[in-house]
């Protein structure tokens, strides 16, 4: 089971957000856990206080970083028990086996990560990387930003979704960990999708059709109504690739340079045909000349 953990001013926001369809049923098969941790229950401000001015001026308030500590330091603990408890269980199994386990709980439980628009731009292969882990927690900033001491003190990855600033890190989070969840074993049904949909490989999904077989004067490719697998596969790969290079040109150069077979396959393969065409059109000649 994977454990997310989220600090955050609104665990309502999060929890509704992340509890709806396919993340809901894979709460509920315990594929993965998700808890939001408010991190105003942890201030010590008698009237729930957790911002203040920044020193040096400047506009907007700023998440204080006690309040911020104390959330993640309960987290922590939760984490740390939780693995304690698995060495517990696994006590009556070998000695050496016992050791191992213990060397995890000495280690640091895991990566936290701060989101936020200077952290490293959030992609597929990131989200696979995330996907190994058993716990990650997930730190949302929000008026101006975090009290830096409590960022160098806690946080092992900066992570932003994209080159725009939104007024929370909740949305980010949320897209983040539906990115990693659905990666992780069980929560898909169909296993193949995971690894068959656009990005797995740097290339776009190939176009898709359903029911009816016209639509508005437009038909579905006759391809795919053949039955022939090993060319609908061919074809859906020449669609990826097409599509990969006209919509997204920097995806298509990282495809092209680690398939570099692929290209002398083909380029073999259109040679053939060339010759095949130019065998037919002299048959063809010689037989008009008869
Ligand atoms: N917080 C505000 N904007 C953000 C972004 N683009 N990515 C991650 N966290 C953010």
């Amino acid at each position: 089971m994977m454990n997310f953990h989220i600090l955050t001013l609104f665990p309502e926001m999060v929890m509704q957000g992340l509890h709806t369809s396919i993340l809901k049923r894979a709460v509920e098969k315990e594929y993965i856990y998700i808890e939001a941790v408010n991190i105003r229950d942890y201030t010590l401000d008698k009237h729930g206080k957790v911002d203040d001015y920044t020193y040096g001026g400047g506009a907007g308030m700023l998440m204080q970083a006690q309040p911020v500590y104390d959330a993640y330091r309960a987290v922590k603990g939760r984490i740390l028990s939780e693995q304690k408890n698995a060495v517990r269980i696994t006590a009556d199994c070998t000695q050496e086996l016992q050791q191992q386990e213990e060397g995890a709980v000495a280690a640091p439980p895991c990566r936290v990560i701060y989101v936020t628009p200077q952290g490293r731009t959030f992609d597929q292969a990131m989200a696979l990387e995330f996907a190994q882990e058993e716990n990650l927690v997930f730190l949302c900033g929000h008026y101006e930003g975090i009290d830096e001491r409590v960022l160098e003190e806690i946080v092992t990855d900066y992570v932003s979704i994209g080159d725009y600033v939104l007024t929370g890190g909740e949305l980010p989070a949320m897209v983040m960990i539906d990115a990693i969840a659905r990666l992780v074993p069980g929560v898909l049904h169909n296993d193949e999708s995971a690894a068959t949909e656009s990005f797995s490989d740097n290339l776009l999904e190939y176009p898709q059709y359903s029911r009816p077989e016209v639509w508005r004067d437009k038909k579905v490719p006759e391809i795919l109504l053949s039955g022939n697998h090993a060319k609908i596969e061919q074809w859906r790969l020449e669609q990826s690739i097409e599509r990969t290079k006209k919509l997204r040109p920097d995806l298509y150069e990282k495809w092209a340079q680690s398939h570099e077979e692929y290209f002398r396959k083909k380029a073999k393969t259109e040679a053939r045909e060339r010759k095949k065409a130019m065998r037919q059109k002299c048959s063809e000649f010689s037989k008009d000349t008869k």
